[in-house]
């Protein structure tokens, strides 16, 4: 293996291409790809060095990328240094990203100042956001009831649930669970989402379930499958006796087919009120797929489909794990703090797993991974006609063979 280039070099080097960012945000990877711990050193010194906001910018952000996932790092010598000048910086982004490196570095004034930030109302949401993500990463105990108590804030809660879920208190499937009907659907959703990423957890949001606290119909069929994922006996009873069966077999899948399809055959799905059909695709599949511009990209655009071809669109919704594409195969991986996180694998460097999830993208460090699985599963999960009823289904396929986009119900459309 080559030497790492002597910091000289490297800041000739990266002088040399001050005007090409990409370009070093290509050295910084190179520099940190051949070791477990980065030696920074030789960036840190140039960043104390350069005045150019943008190549500062270029070398933070390639620096933040690489050590995505990471939680604490030893602090190196010509950091403060380079901080004091960078928290000075006219850049907005660049000192952000300074916080959050003196995060990954362990220094005291940068936890204050995020917790700070995160507590003031007045704080701008993304720096909100940002403080969010940061603390949930290195794991600040600390911010926990902060966490908790930004529930409570429309604007703050989908991110708060998403960072929660790196802690494991037991007070924090509680509160969500209390707070749940207070929450938008996006963030009902992210809310079933966080409480399935651990068995404990899971089994209270069933309990909830069960409980007629929580419709069945808010357990997606994913979440479903997730809690499904623990292989854990009593989560699995509990799934069956409230939302149904998440592993249907051939049979059942073949005789589900049979039942839709005698029941749409005389039908003209067209003529169906297509415009409710596009909310209950919000609702079921535009966490995964794009249709007519709307929705993510987990899954493919359904635009250009066969979307109109009723036996295509039922056989990929009932049996969406019949052919897999390699790239939308499932994983399933457990950490050493008893989280388990399903999805696809977006890359895999050698300190951290970056895997897209149902509703983010989660970085896991190599070292915190227990175990992890491939699925012989389809990313998209079986069921998810289950929880709607047939009037919703030919309403969604209806709406998923019109040629254009249609306008929501007015009630939607009014929030
Ligand atoms: C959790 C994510 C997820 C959800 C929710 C989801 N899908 Fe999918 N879907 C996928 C993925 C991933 C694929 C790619 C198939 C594969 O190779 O496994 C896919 C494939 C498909 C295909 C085949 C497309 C092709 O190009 O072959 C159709 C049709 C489809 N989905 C329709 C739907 C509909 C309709 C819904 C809502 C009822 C839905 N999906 C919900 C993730 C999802």
């Amino acid at each position: 293996m080559p030497g790492l280039p002597g910091a000289g070099l490297l800041k000739k080097r990266l002088f040399g291409l001050a005007i090409c960012s990409c370009l070093s945000v290509v050295m910084v990877e190179l520099l940190v790809a051949q070791r477990r711990t980065p030696d920074l050193d030789p960036l840190i010194e140039l960043l104390a060095e350069i005045d150019d906001a943008e190549v500062q910018a270029d070398i933070l952000r390639g620096m933040l990328e690489e050590l995505r996932g990471v939680r604490t790092l030893p602090l190196p010598d010509q950091w403060p240094k380079a901080a004091a000048k960078l928290t000075r910086s006219p850049n907005v982004e660049v000192r952000q990203m300074c916080t959050t490196l003196s995060l990954i570095f362990g220094d005291p004034q940068a936890l204050k100042m995020l917790r700070n930030t995160l507590a003031n109302s007045r704080a701008r949401l993304p720096d909100r956001i940002s403080a969010i993500e940061n603390l949930a990463q290195i794991r600040d105990a600390e911010s926990v009831p902060l966490f908790l108590s930004l529930l409570e804030d429309d604007d703050l809660n989908s991110a708060a649930l998403k960072g929660l879920v790196a802690f494991r208190n037991t007070e924090i499937p509680e509160t969500i669970l209390a707070k749940y009907d207070q929450f938008d659907p996006q963030t009902r959703r992210d809310a079933t989402l966080a409480l399935a990423s651990r068995p404990e957890w899971g089994r209270k949001l069933l309990h909830a379930v069960e409980e007629n606290d929580i419709a069945a119909s808010e357990i997606s069929a994913f979440v479903a499958r997730q809690l499904a994922s623990f292989d854990n006996p009593e989560i699995n009873e509990m799934l069956m006796r409230s939302w149904g069966n998440v592993r249907p077999t051939k049979k059942e899948i073949a005789a589900r087919l049979r039942r839709y399809k005698r029941s749409m055959q005389n039908i003209d799905l067209n003529a169906e009120d297509l415009s409710h059909g596009r909310t209950v695709f919000r609702k079921t599949c535009a966490s995964c797929h794009k249709l007519f511009g709307e929705g993510k990209l987990i899954g493919p655009d359904l635009t250009g489909s066969q979307r109109h071809n009723l036996d295509y669109v039922l056989m990929n919704v009932l049996d969406p794990s019949a052919s897999v594409g390699h790239d939308f195969q499932m994983w399933t991986v457990a950490t050493s703090d008893g989280r388990v996180v399903t999805g696809i694998i977006k890359e895999e460097t050698s300190t951290v797993l970056t895997l897209q999830t149902a509703n983010e993208v989660v970085r896991i460090p190599i070292d915190a991974i227990e175990q992890r699985k491939k699925s012989e599963k389809s990313m998209m999960p079986e069921g998810l006609l289950e929880k709607l009823s047939d009037k919703e289904v030919r309403r969604l396929i209806g709406y998923l063979g019109s040629p254009d986009q249609v306008p929501l119900p007015p009630k939607v459309e009014a929030n």
